[in-house]
């Protein structure tokens, strides 16, 4: 997931490895380094943190070289293992190469690769492009910038999100690079010849404040004496954009973001587009790839329990709504540590569909234990690839909503409630339950799901706002129904977890028996509205019940779609979210809250990224 590379007058393992630890924040699970000497390529990799890779380098120390590619991995396929850290090397040695991102066809180009005849070292996707470019530069015509064109050539075959790195050993003055939906960035030296890549700024922001951005599709050349050339990926020249970074490092870590939490808000329309990645076929079919169950497993299955905690188990809460709406199976969604101990009704034919960002939740991994023992089948839905909880489940299906560091999860949870929707359409598409055009007219909305989030993040400065006022509030509803609601129990779990004020989500129709109690004068109450279009007039009751709550004095803040008017008369405050359908709404409807809670948790002056009392992962039971 960081990715350094580095040519010049410098130790290019200082350099690199200086770069690695300042790109550490993004998470990984493994790292390594190849540096180009004596003719060929020299590397060190290691499973676990970077004091692992500086402790073997220790042992065995690489030769003394002025260019270098450094990499830290966030395992996706393969676990994270020495053998799968980048990077990667040719069968013939000569070429190493580092990448962040999903290869979609690595499987097709895998068979081409043994078919000719090459032994694969590693369970990446990753290796597949060091054999092709291997190849490809063998077949490339000698001369200035041949390892740049092999890189095109290879990367006009690649599908998915990538950005790759690589070296040749017969090029010991040249990195070239290549980008496609992932980042990249070149930092230019003060000095001649002086270059350096890095997933983002903060890997040569200690060397050089110059940058030039990498546009979509291109590849970049450095080259200690021809210096820098950028292309598209057809070899025509381009000019790539000059900058001048005006962070210093703690802000570049974040993005220029003043919090973790807020790069990861922003992170979300991505997170969703690389959940969704390869998973939605051209034709409107699902394809599931890690889901290792059968078809008649999954035919068989007559119940569905989801088990996990926090926001994870809110996740679980829509997943409830959509899931039995599609499929017509019975979901039951409970907290992992009530499941435990509860003795629930499970055997072979039920399905368990456990949700956890870490994957490590003691909690969570106890229940899918339980489960396991009482024969029933077992998804995990999970954004760490190699942990705990899906090495021990039947199947998996990943978030690949990349590291999250803010204790508070943001970017995981969307992640999830989309992969909960793939779950919900794999089951109705494998059950051959009639494909109905609901069903197929959802898949083309998940589509655009990247978009619509894109679209409410440009609309949060006046929730910002908001926020600030409300920052002295000591109590703060939330109040949703049908899937709003568990939107409504996730905005409220926010505010706690980040601003420690109190906060309760309650189911809207609950209102009158009881809640309604708690308010008073300027009692603020955020209100998630479905949509006008939803069945049964569930909007129409929410809005009575934003008249009654106002009615008592309440300061209604109101979550409402474009275009709802019915929610002015009694709206103190309207935040805007884009036309979406009922069940995918909390992708769009939680994003204002988690930008308030943040806002107002801020604005009191508290730690935003690492709340009192919480922790990411939550190891013992
Ligand atoms: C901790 C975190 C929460 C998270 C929960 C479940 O309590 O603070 O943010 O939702 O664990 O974590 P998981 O990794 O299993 O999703």
């Amino acid at each position: 997931c960081g990715i350094v590379g580095y040519v010049g007058p410098q130790n290019a393992l200082d350099v690199v490895l200086e770069g690695l630890r300042r790109l550490e924040y993004r998470g990984y699970d493994s790292a390594g380094v190849a540096v180009l000497a004596d003719g060929g390529q020299a590397t060190a990799k290691k499973a676990g943190k970077l004091a692992n890779l500086e402790k073997a380098l220790a042992d065995s120390p690489l030769p003394e070289s002025t260019i270098g590619i450094g990499h830290t991995r966030w395992a996706t396929h393969g676990g994270p293992t020495d053998r799968n850290a980048h990077p990667h090397l040719s069968a013939d040695g000569k070429v190493a190469v580092i990448h962040n991102g999903i290869i979609e066809n690595f499987a097709a180009l895998r068979a081409e690769c043994e078919t000719a005849g090459v032994e694969f070292a590693s369970e990446t996707d990753t290796e597949v492009t060091a054999h092709l470019l291997a190849a490809t530069y063998d077949a490339t015509p000698e001369g200035p910038g041949r390892l740049a064109e092999a890189m095109r050539a290879v990367s006009r075959r690649l599908e998915g999100a990538f950005t790759l790195v690589a070296s040749h050993a017969d090029e010991p003055d040249t990195l070239v690079a290549s980008r496609r939906n992932s980042p990249l960035v070149v930092g230019v030296g003060d000095g001649d010849g002086e270059y350096f890549l890095g997933s983002d700024v903060a890997a040569f922001i200690a060397h050089t404040r110059e940058a030039r951005e990498l546009g979509q599709d291109q590849v970049v050349e450095i080259d200690r004496n021809r210096g820098l050339t950028v292309t598209d990926f057809g070899g025509t020249v381009v000019e790539p954009t000059a900058y001048t970074v005006n962070w210093d490092a703690a802000a570049a870590e974040k993005g220029g973001h003043d919090w973790f939490m807020l790069k990861e808000i922003a992170e979300q329309p991505q997170a969703v587009a690389d959940t969704l990645l390869g998973r939605l076929g051209d034709d409107g079919r699902l394809v599931l790839d890690e889901v290792r169950l059968t078809d008649q497993d999954l035919r068989d299955i007559d119940k569905v329990f989801v088990v996990s905690c926090g926001t994870s188990y809110h996740a679980g809460l829509i997943a409830k709504y959509a899931i039995e709406h599609w499929t017509r199976i019975p979901v039951e969604v409970e907290v992992a540590s009530e499941f435990r101990y509860r003795d629930p009704v499970l055997d072979r034919s039920t399905l368990v569909v456990v949700i956890s960002q870490s994957g490590e939740t003691m909690d969570t991994l106890m229940a899918l234990r339980h489960a396991k023992d009482q024969k029933a089948r077992v998804l995990a839905i999970c954004n760490v690839n190699g942990s705990t909880i899906p090495r021990e489940s039947d199947a998996v299906l990943y978030t690949h909503a990349g590291p999250e560091i803010a204790v508070a999860s943001t970017k995981s949870f969307l992640a999830q409630i989309v992969a909960c929707y793939l779950v919900g359409l794999f089951l109705a598409q494998i059950r051959g339950i009639k494909y109905t055009d609901e069903v197929a007219a959802i898949v083309e909305d998940i589509r655009g799901l990247p978009q619509a989030v894109e679209q409410v993040l440009t609309q949060m400065e006046p929730v910002r706002e908001l926020g600030r006022s409300l920052a002295d509030a000591d109590t703060i509803l939330f109040l949703g129904r049908h899937v709003g609601f568990p939107v409504a129990l996730e905005g409220a779990l926010k505010l706690k977890e980040l601003a420690y004020i109190h906060a309760e989500g309650f189911a809207a129709g609950e209102l009158k028996h009881g809640p309604i109690a708690l308010i008073d004068q300027g009692t603020p109450v955020v209100v998630v509205v479905p949509s006008p279009r939803s069945r049964e007039s569930v909007h129409g009751k929410v809005v009575s019940n934003i008249q009654e709550v106002r009615a008592r004095g309440a300061r209604t803040i109101v979550i409402a779609e474009e275009g709802d008017d019915d929610v002015l008369p009694y709206a103190d405050h309207v935040i805007r979210v884009p036309r979406t359908p009922t069940l995918l709404a909390p992708i769009v409807t939680t994003v204002p809250l988690q930008v308030l809670a943040c806002e107002i948790a801020d604005t009191r002056g508290y730690d935003v990224d690492q709340p009192r009392n919480l922790a990411k992962s939550v190891t013992v039971e």
